[in-house]
């Protein structure tokens, strides 16, 4: 008795302590259960019903004398707090009467934490039957915090968010939980609902009563069901923590452009282009069409007289090449080099698909495949190929040298450097080993040669071709030459 006294008096201290200061503090689980909505009391409180010795509720026996009538009561937690649940003829008992576990309206789910909406300082742990446990917070200063599943020092007035279901603007609807929106809560006649989104990424949109995707994070995010589309989140200029912007980018667009829906030459059903198919009237106007895609995956082309297949038309423009892929059979993303803020997927057959950063100011980065903000005019490359003194120029794709453009008379053409760490030469026309840091560099001639890349002054790194002595070849790894029979692991 004595070291358990001591043992809560210590307790007592450090709690005390870490108040003062910490500004987190984790929940501590009562070890007393108490039933937190008070609505199990209500549901198995039905008064006398002819025992003389009964359970008044969940938590109290009560005494009753023959005409029903109630005549005393107490909590079982008075008599024996090891004890506290009433159970049968009004036998107070340490667990409770299954007919008490009732679930509480503020549990979307167990084993965790949920606010109470209408008090910022409480919290309710739910348990795995979705049992709410009213757990107060170390005092008013502290506000309940989901994410961290603890208390958190209120700073300003505005951390604690509390939703009054009382009032008669509340009722009846929903509100989101604003310090942690994929919760919402949902003011019923017999008090507030939790609710959590089911969607990971999803937070509550109060106006269309839905969750919805939501950017928590930067970064592209699948969309279930939809292969053709992803949601793109990118970091706004307000900072890296704001992530507004909440948009859907078509992943697959084709590069030939869809004609606007030309008069119907022949049957009642034909190809209006490469990927859609329209239903003609007798008089030759449209009246529908459809992409084949659309109607099976699968299927994506049209051919002849309007079917959808999975091969293209092999004559027209359906399967064309874009001048934008630098490479045949290697699918992967390329710059435009016409617009910075717009780029391609070039699939192995060099077919292009457009893409475009989707958010405002910001521009596309070869090294990562994605769109940043722009911070400086720089980070913007892009040339005019319209521009009559850009006709018949090649160009390389300054922050990604290893590619290079000509603007043709028919639009730009693309090439890449097909080695590393050689850039386009505009005098030379050729694609030759460029210099980006200093050490030594495989040669495109074979390996009894290497360049070396050297520091010459502090800002200018130079260029020269070295020969391995004989019988030794350079090893890209190790970065020298080494004995052609040794293994060059080693
Ligand atoms: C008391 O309630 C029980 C159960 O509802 C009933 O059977 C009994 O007749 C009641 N007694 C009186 C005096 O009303
Ligand atoms: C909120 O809960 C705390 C701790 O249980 C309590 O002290 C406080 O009075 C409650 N506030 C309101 C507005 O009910
Ligand atoms: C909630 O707790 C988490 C983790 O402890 C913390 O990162 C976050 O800042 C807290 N939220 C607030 C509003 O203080
Ligand atoms: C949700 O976002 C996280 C990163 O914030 C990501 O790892 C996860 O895949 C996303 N889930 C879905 C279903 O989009
Ligand atoms: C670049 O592309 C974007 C998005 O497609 C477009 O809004 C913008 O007008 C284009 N800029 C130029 C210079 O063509
Ligand atoms: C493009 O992304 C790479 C890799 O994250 C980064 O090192 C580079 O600075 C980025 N380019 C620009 C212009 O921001
Ligand atoms: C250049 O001309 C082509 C074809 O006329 C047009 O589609 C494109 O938008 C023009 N680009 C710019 C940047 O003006």
């Amino acid at each position: 008795m004595m070291t358990t006294a001591v043992w809560i008096l210590g307790l007592l201290f450090t709690v005390a302590v870490v108040q003062a200061t910490a500004t987190d503090l984790p929940i501590v689980i009562p070890a007393k259960r108490t039933v937190g909505t008070g609505t199990a009391d209500e549901a198995t409180n039905q008064g006398c019903k002819g025992n003389r010795i009964d359970c008044g509720g969940c938590n109290s026996v009560i005494m009753c004398n023959y005409q029903n009538q109630t005549v005393g009561s107490y909590d079982c937690s008075s008599l024996d707090p090891q004890r506290p649940y009433c159970t049968g003829k009004g036998i107070c008992t340490s667990s409770l009467d299954p007919k008490c576990e009732v679930q509480s309206d503020l549990c979307p789910k167990g084993n965790k934490y949920f606010p109470v909406p209408s008090n910022c300082s409480e919290s309710v742990y739910c348990t795995d039957k979705l049992q709410a446990i009213k757990v107060g917070g170390p005092s008013l200063s502290f506000v309940f915090n989901y994410t961290g599943q603890s208390w958190t020092a209120r700073k300003t007035t505005a951390d604690c968010f509390q939703i009054n279901c009382l009032t008669t603007t509340m009722q009846n609807k929903f509100h989101v939980y604003k310090p942690y929106p994929q919760l919402y809560v949902y003011c019923g006649t017999t008090g507030p609902m939790t609710f959590l989104c089911e969607g990971e990424n999803e937070t509550f949109n109060e106006a269309k009563r839905t969750c919805e995707f939501s950017c928590l994070t930067s970064g592209n995010f699948a969309i279930p069901n939809d292969e053709n589309k992803y949601y793109s989140c990118l970091p706004t200029s307000t900072g890296s923590e704001q992530f507004a912007l909440r948009r859907v980018v078509s992943k697959r667009v084709a590069s030939i452009q869809r004609r606007d829906l030309s008069e119907c030459q022949t049957g009642r059903i034909e190809c209006d282009d490469c990927n859609t198919v329209k239903i003609c009237s007798y008089d030759k106007s449209v009246l529908a069409h459809y992409r084949c895609k659309d109607v099976d995956p699968n299927a994506p082309y049209c051919v002849g007289e309007g079917v959808c297949s999975n091969i293209p038309n092999p004559v027209g423009d359906c399967n064309k090449a874009n001048d934008l892929c630098p490479t045949v059979g290697d699918s992967g993303y390329y710059p435009d080099p016409t617009n910075c803020s717009q780029y391609l997927y070039c699939d192995e057959n060099s077919v292009g698909y457009e893409q475009s950063c989707v958010a405002t100011n910001n521009v596309y980065n070869q090294t990562t495949s994605s769109c940043f903000l722009k911070r400086k005019s720089a980070d913007c490359f892009q040339v005019d190929c319209n521009n009559s003194k850009n006709k018949d120029k090649w160009f390389v794709y300054t922050p990604s040298p290893q590619l290079y453009f000509l603007c043709s008379a028919s639009g730009p053409v693309m090439f890449m450097c097909p080695r590393e760490n050689h850039i386009f030469d505009l005098n030379l026309k050729r694609c030759e080993f460029h210099c980006s840091s200093a050490g030594r560099f495989a040669h495109e001639s074979g390996d009894t040669m290497y360049y070396e890349c050297a520091y010459t002054s502090t800002s200018k790194l130079e260029k020269f071709e070295q020969t391995c002595p004989p019988l030794l070849v350079f090893d890209r790894l190790v970065q020298k030459c080494v004995d052609s029979n040794t293994d060059p692991q080693q």
